[in-house]
């Protein structure tokens, strides 16, 4: 069996996270999120993977290369244009020549659920979970094991049960893709539905494993969590004397963590980073690589991007700091349930502190509002409160 990726979009909704990179390429425990897919189907033995690029392909490209580095065979097809799931699936046709697996590069996939997909007797399979918030995926009725009927996003209720995205299909897929694109849809869920309607059968089938995605920026937090509580752990960096770490932490090669500092896992570090000294940073955080805390701070349920740099005496918690952002000391992030503007509307979010774009500047003693968003390199001066949505490259003087 082989597989197909989808890694061809940007991720608008991610913004601004993916201003220099795709959605798939964002880090979650310190290795971007596609990198799970690709080790849930190589432990199911599943090694011939092509990967759908589009969207600033060569940071996929160049992460796996050829795949060997990962134990897989990996090529790459190319959707030009991002014109939908079932067109990008379309550009891997002259790959595929015998039953596939399809799966989101933007989703965090145990290898269970693969083995469920790779057991079913149905050629034809969707791998279902469930959801609060069903509006954001493509929501799913069952008759039985039977998918009835699968309706992409409804903005009304109308059960809680969604499609993760996975699937099994055999070659027979992409003339179905045609002849639906041929009415002007190029949606995968649209092809399902049509499917189905022409009497093709779709089995449901309901993950045991862990399943999740990251849809808007706070969903990274949630996502990284998981992945902490399962992340190789070890030290391999310095610790000095009088640093302590509890619980599961994994430090990488060259880091150095200072006397006095605290760290209680799940926390993973990545390499080259200085964490100064008396830093307290605690559960359910990833620091990429080349970050330097200074004294005095504390890092909280976050995730910090690479070559993050944070000033003296600052509380960072509940919040996502892009790569390369430069913070000054004394900075501070406010913590509650917020109204968060995006590109996309208002959403309600609980439990979060901020957001910040890549490469920002922010000078010293600023505070943030819950919830607020600043995006890709903008400038803040000293003494500033941040609320609401900043576009990337704003000035705050
Ligand atoms: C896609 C599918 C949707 C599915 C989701 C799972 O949505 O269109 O049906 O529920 O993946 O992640 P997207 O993430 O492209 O908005």
């Amino acid at each position: 069996m082989k597989a197909v990726i989808l890694a061809a979009g940007e991720g608008t909704r991610l913004r601004p996270f993916t201003v220099s990179k795709p959605k798939v390429m964002i880090p979650i425990a310190n290795r971007p999120i596609i990198e799970y897919c690709v080790e849930a189907l190589s432990q199911n033995g599943i090694k011939d993977i092509v990967i759908v690029v589009g969207y600033k392909k060569e940071s996929i490209m160049s992460h796996f290369e050829d795949g060997k580095k990962f134990g897989v065979d990996i090529k790459y097809a190319l959707q030009p244009k991002p014109l939908g799931t079932a067109h990008a699936l379309l550009q891997a046709e002259s790959e595929i020549d015998c039953d596939f697996l399809v799966l989101p590069g933007d989703n965090l996939i145990d290898p269970k659920e693969v083995s469920n997909l790779i057991e079913s007797e149905s050629p034809n399979s969707l791998l279902i979970a469930e959801s609060e918030i069903p509006s954001k995926y493509g929501v799913i009725f069952l008759e039985k094991e039977t998918v009835a009927k699968i309706v992409e996003k409804p903005t009304e209720m109308l059960s809680n049960l969604i499609s993760t995205g996975i699937y099994r299909f055999t070659p027979a897929i992409f003339d179905a893709i045609k002849a639906v694109g041929e009415k002007g849809d190029q949606d995968l869920t649209a092809v399902v539905q049509h499917m189905i309607e022409k009497g093709d059968t779709i089995s449901g089938i309901r993950g045991i494993g862990k399943w999740m995605d990251a849809v808007y920026p706070w969903d990274i937090l949630h996502v990284n969590g998981m992945a902490v509580t399962d992340a190789k752990m070890g030290i391999a960096g310095n610790i000095e004397e009088g640093a302590q770490l509890k619980g599961q932490v994994f430090i990488g090669e060259e880091s150095t963590v200072r006397s006095g500092a605290y760290i209680v896992g799940p926390v993973v570090i990545g390499k080259g980073c200085d964490i100064g000294p008396n830093v307290c940073i605690y559960p359910s955080t990833s620091i990429g690589d080349n970050v330097f805390i200074q004294p005095f701070s504390l890092i909280r349920h976050s995730v910090l991007m690479n070559d993050v740099q944070v000033g003296s005496s600052s509380m960072i918690s509940n919040s996502v700091i892009g790569d390369g952002v430069h913070i000054g000391s004394h900075f501070s992030t406010n913590n509650d349930e917020a109204l968060i503007k995006l590109e996309s509307g208002y959403h309600g979010v609980k439990d979060i502190g901020a957001i910040i774009g890549e490469d920002s500047d922010i000078g010293d003693q600023v505070v943030t509002s819950a919830g607020a968003v600043v995006g890709a390199k903008c400038k803040i001066s000293s003494a500033k409160k941040l609320e609401g949505f900043l576009p990337n490259r704003s000035i705050v003087m």
